[in-house]
């Protein structure tokens, strides 16, 4: 949770640099002037209304979009100093690096353990007690072992969608990523499973920076320490603010944001 005392603000180093990023489909441009500075180890909220490109600006930060022929993204995105666009980047390590978790969870139709390991196996060998014992490690990361550790090889279909989203949070941390990208990661889950998710969001931080798009005001302001706030101007997504979280939603400087959006919270 965010220090009152300290207001989420950060000395810590920046791990993920946005700069100058702009995202265009065909002539229309989604994202533009975009820059960005995302410590590590904190959680990273990105607010705003629909259509701001809130997701397109996450999938931007771990080249997803690339997969989509259709959007030519300028502009650049640093992880740890190295532009993640250099040639010699190996986009499937990119991707363990910076995972991501969407709004539905994204279950294969085979077993719990296969599917926990299904990204870990991509990219290294693993023997049988090796893939056990990531398995499990990821899966306790998730919070998830004790409600599976004597169905590992059912099918992961077979779960609620607030375990299905805790499984593929525990495939994305068999990876070590260094930074999660989350798309709204419980607006599909009822008040129970979004409380675990948040609570394992909090505990995931310190070791790994969270960048977490949520349309929750209350979310927000639970789990982020700085928040950017996105909004759409002559249609164009932008950056209306970026800043400390209890700065933005309490301070001198939510009406601003909101006046800047036409009004309302950021959310709307
Ligand atoms: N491949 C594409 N081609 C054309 N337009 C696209 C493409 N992908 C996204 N867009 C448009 O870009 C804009 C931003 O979309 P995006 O999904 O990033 O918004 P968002 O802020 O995540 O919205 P929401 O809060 O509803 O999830 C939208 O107008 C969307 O229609
Ligand atoms: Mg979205």
């Amino acid at each position: 949770m965010v220090d009152a005392t300290t207001c989420g603000t950060t000395d810590a180093r920046t791990i993920l640099h946005v700069r100058g990023l702009a995202v265009s489909a065909g002539p229309r441009a989604l994202l533009r002037d975009i820059d960005l500075a995302i410590p590590e180890r904190r959680v990273f909220g990105i607010i705003g209304p629909s259509g701001a490109g809130k997701s397109t600006l996450l999938r931007c930060l771990n080249r997803l979009v690339d997969l989509d022929e259709s959007l030519h993204v300028s502009g650049d995105v640093e992880l740890d100093g190295r532009s993640i666009f250099a040639p010699d980047v190996d986009v499937d390590t990119l991707r363990a690096r910076v995972g991501i978790l969407f709004q539905q969870p994204a279950i294969f139709p085979v077993s719990i353990e296969k599917n926990v390991l299904f990204g870990a196996r991509h990219l290294r060998r693993l023997d049988r007690r090796a893939a056990a014992d990531l398995a499990e490690r990821a899966l306790r990361d998730a919070a998830l072992w004790d409600e599976v550790k004597d169905r590992l090889d059912a099918p992961a279909v077979k779960l609620s969608v607030g375990q299905q989203q805790r499984l593929c949070l525990a495939r994305a941390l068999a990876l070590d990523p260094e930074v999660l990208l989350m798309d709204e990661p419980t607006s599909a889950l009822d008040v129970q499973s979004t409380d675990a998710i948040e609570r394992l969001i909090v505990r995931l931080a310190p070791r790994c920076t969270i960048v977490l798009v949520t349309h929750d005001i209350d979310q927000a302001r639970r789990v982020t320490d700085r928040l950017a706030c996105l909004g759409l101007r002559d249609g164009v997504g932008r950056l209306v603010q970026c800043g400390p979280c209890c700065e933005l939603l309490d301070g001198r400087t939510n009406a601003e944001v909101a006046e800047r959006l036409g009004g309302g919270s950021c959310c709307d």
